[in-house]
Formats: structure tokens, sequence, C-alpha cells
């Protein structure tokens, strides 16, 4: 769609979902207009940045926590153009999300891409993620998703890491500067050691995870407007960490550790010690996160929590396009009421989208030489 034509569905939807703006519709769509015929481009209003970023979060067919989508904290750092400015205003973000653990949903959103200029753009799928480094013997030390990407930070000049949970620097790319590393400071990393509610063994894997997961790689489409860098979070849900991030073979791959700590019988599939290794662990990061005082949540009332929005939105005339893969928990599926039902699965309007690295080439479109 071109870019004046999805501005004014947009303009139409801010205005009817929010009437009585002191700029009437008809205006506003006469003014933005204008813009988009001298320039290719045109400027949202705070409200309208506001507005669409929280419908871009309402329309995320993958985001099971949507029920909160209205209360998103909007942060509008559009004029921050160096380096400098955006690594202060990313800490400032880490700063407001995490908010001593009672962890809030929050966006921060830069400069759009125009036809005059590109927009800046942060190399990293998180602002918070473990390095990985691949050792000779072919073990990886850290979240082997993550190998590539400690490989190129590493040949810009990154020390690490040393350890198994060593938080990656920034890679920050704007039109005038070459890509530059930055660190986070500690403070501002709510990090949570893992810890079992009765089994003091799995306390000593010295596993732990970050509390806030702001992903930093998606591209925020707003009435024909790219923003490709938009960091976002809320906080987690146990299984993303106790399912996935600690256990897919291809991130930390702990089910044989943490079923060794049990004392399970792992000689045959049948004894199923992958699902009680799971579900310990699941309880160990719930009860790791309480313990911290770090706000998380567990699938089951997130499920119900889910089926609330629904209902919520359909009595504002309003279906929940989303995906059944990725709504229905990594554990437990059946025995969550989001598993026994269909879904609409449009594509609306704003929305996130994953930033598309193949646009111009090898290289990829955000300057990223990695694919992850
Ligand atoms: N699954 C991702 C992770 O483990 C985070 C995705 C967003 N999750 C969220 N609860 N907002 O880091």
């Amino acid at each position: 769609m071109a870019v004046a034509d999805e501005a004014e569905e947009f303009l139409r939807q801010f205005h009817a979902e929010h009437p009585s703006q002191p700029v009437p519709l008809g205006r506003r769509l006469h003014q933005v207009r204008a813009a988009i015929d001298a320039a290719g481009t045109y400027r949202h209003t705070p409200g309208e940045l506001a507005f669409g970023a929280r419908v871009a979060w309402r329309n995320s067919r993958r985001c099971i926590g949507r029920l909160y989508w209205n209360s998103l904290r909007v942060l509008d750092r559009r004029d921050a153009t160096t380096p400098e400015e955006i690594h202060h205003h990313l800490c400032e973000h880490l700063r407001q999300a995490t908010n001593l653990g009672r962890i809030r949903p929050v966006i921060s959103v830069f400069a759009p891409d125009t036809p005059g200029r590109r927009a800046p753009r942060v190399w990293n799928d998180q602002l918070i993620r473990y390095a990985g480094l691949r050792r000779d013997d072919g073990t990886v030390l850290g979240d082997a998703a993550y190998v590539d990407f400690t490989e190129l930070v590493r040949r810009l000049g990154w020390q690490g890491p040393s350890g198994p949970f060593d938080v990656l620097p920034l890679v920050i790319d704007t039109a005038d500067d070459k890509p530059q590393l930055f660190g986070l400071p500690r403070d501002l990393i709510l990090e949570v050691p893992i810890t079992h509610p009765d089994c003091p063994r799995i306390d000593d894997l010295g596993l732990r995870w970050h509390a806030v997961p702001v992903i930093s790689n998606m591209r925020l489409r707003i009435g024909g407007i790219d923003y490709p860098l938009a960091p976002f979070n809320g906080w987690y849900m146990g299984t993303e960490i106790g399912a996935r991030n600690l256990v897919d073979e291809d991130r930390y791959n702990l089910l044989p550790s943490v079923a060794a700590c049990l004392g399970l019988d792992t000689s045959r599939e049948s004894t199923l010690w992958r699902d009680r290794a799971l579900v310990e662990l699941n309880v160990a990061v719930l009860h790791s996160f309480h313990v911290a005082g770090a706000r998380i949540s567990n699938h089951h009332t997130e499920s119900r929590n889910f089926l609330t929005h629904v209902g919520k939105e359909q009595r504002h005339g309003r279906s929940v396009p989303a995906d059944w893969s990725w709504i229905v928990p990594p554990v437990s599926g059946g025995i969550t009421p989001v598993f026994h039902r269909y879904y609409d699965d449009a594509d609306r309007r704003p929305n996130f989208y994953p930033d598309d690295r193949e646009r111009d080439g090898a290289s990829g479109q955000n300057g990223c030489p990695v694919r992850h």
C-alpha cells in the first residue's frame, strides 16, 4: 500500500477510536497529504505515535500478553541522532522498564526511515542477551543462538565472554557514524539467579536469567512510516525461560543436567525424564523470580488473561488476530484454555515486523552481517 493510503487508513482509525482531537480529521488528512507530496513522508503527532505503538502491540499475533496493550508507556525518542544519545535513551528505557523489579511495558521510538535519511539501528536482537562462544571441542559456552553475533562483536573489539551468562554489548549503527559498541551499566540489568524451592542441586548449576526481555530487532510500522529502531518490552512468562531459552537444544540445552540433579532415570524415553525435568525447571524459574521480586507470569494465568482480552476486544467490536502456534504455551498446552479454539490470523496494521535482513543483499538491510 502506498504511504498516503496507509497514512489515511491509520488516521481514520485514530480519530474513530479517539474522537475530538484538537485538529479535526479532515484538516489532518490534508496536512499529511501535503507533507507526503512535498517530502515523501510525514511526522506523527505524539498522540498518533502513542496510539500507533499501542495498536501495533494489540495487533501482534504471536503475543499472549496483550491484555494490557493500552497501558504501554511510549517514549518518543525521534530526535535522538548520535550513538551516544541513543545509548543514553536505551539505558533510560531499561531503567523505566525494570522499575526495580515491578516491570512495566515500555517502547522507545527512534527516528523513522525517511527518503532523505536512514533510521538508526541496533544490531542486537534484544537489548539484554547472553553471549555464546564455540569452544575447540565443539561445545558452546553460553547461549548457542548467539555464537555468530558474539563473533561479530568480538571482531568489533569486545573481549568477552568469560562465562555462560555474559551480557553482550550493544551495536549502535547510525547514518553518520560507523557501528559502535556500547556496554550496558551492570546496575541497569536486573538478573535472577535460578534456584529450586526444594532441590538445592539445581541451585548449584549456577543458572540465571535477565528479568526484562527488550526486543530490538522488530520494525514498527505505523500509517506507512517505518520505525526500524523501536525497542519494546513486557515482562516474562516463565515458560519462555524455563521451556525454551534454557532448554532448546540450540540454546542452553539443560534438560540432561537438570535430570541429573533430580536423580531421574534417563535410560529410556518412557520414564518421561525430559517432561519431569522440564516441569521442575519451570517451577524453579517462577520461584526464583518471585524470590527476587521480579515480575513474571505463568502460562495458566496468562492464558486466562488472553481470553479476557479476546472477550474485551469483542465487546469493542474487534476480533483478536492470533497465531495459535505462538499463543499456545510450550508446556501443558492442552490444559490451558487457549489451546481449545482457533483464532483469526489477519495481518492488521499498525504492527511489528521482523527486520528484513535480506533486502539489500548479503549484509542485510540493517547493516548487520549476522542473520539471526
Ligand atoms: N521469548 C523471548 C525471550 O525469551 C522474549 C519475547 C517477548 N516476551 C515477552 N514476555 N514480552 O527472551
